[in-house]
């Protein structure tokens, strides 16, 4: 959520504010999972850790800010991948377990492999421009 609203903010240029408005509902979305999950847990009786203290050291992905739009996209790609593959560990680990925490998860799992599909057709588009503009500069 902090990455993509770092990129969110940081999203200059052309065609950027169409990118923005992407990263702004993944960081939406992603802000919905972690209050899902902190419901469950809850429910379950657990207790939550919100200490911002090593937030970096449990999460999963890491928070790379990115200098380009073309490599924040990356960037999220690549955190989206981490994220499909932990979700998937959680929902095999669940396995009949705890059916509702699994269902919740597999919800999750699908809006990230959604998240996933939308940074690889950005990806796509801006790496196509970026190799553009490095071959026009190379060429003058
Ligand atoms: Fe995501």
């Amino acid at each position: 959520m902090l990455r993509y609203k770092r990129h969110y903010y940081m999203a200059t240029g052309i065609h950027a504010q169409a990118v923005a408005e992407e990263f702004l509902e993944h960081a939406k979305e992603e802000q919905e999972h972690a209050d899902q999950i902190a419901e469950r847990i809850t429910q379950l009786g657990g207790a939550l850790n919100f200490n911002p203290e090593g937030l970096l050291l449990r999460s999963h992905s890491e928070y790379v800010e990115g200098t380009s739009l073309v490599d924040m996209i990356r960037e999220d790609l690549i955190a989206e991948r981490i994220a499909i593959d932990s979700y998937s560990e959680i929902i095999r680990y669940l396995g009949d377990k705890d059916t509702t925490s699994r269902r919740m998860m597999e919800e999750i799992l699908a809006k990230e492999e959604e998240h996933a599909d939308d940074m690889v057709k950005l990806v796509e588009i801006f790496a196509e421009n970026d190799d553009l503009k490095a071959g026009l500069k190379a060429a003058s």
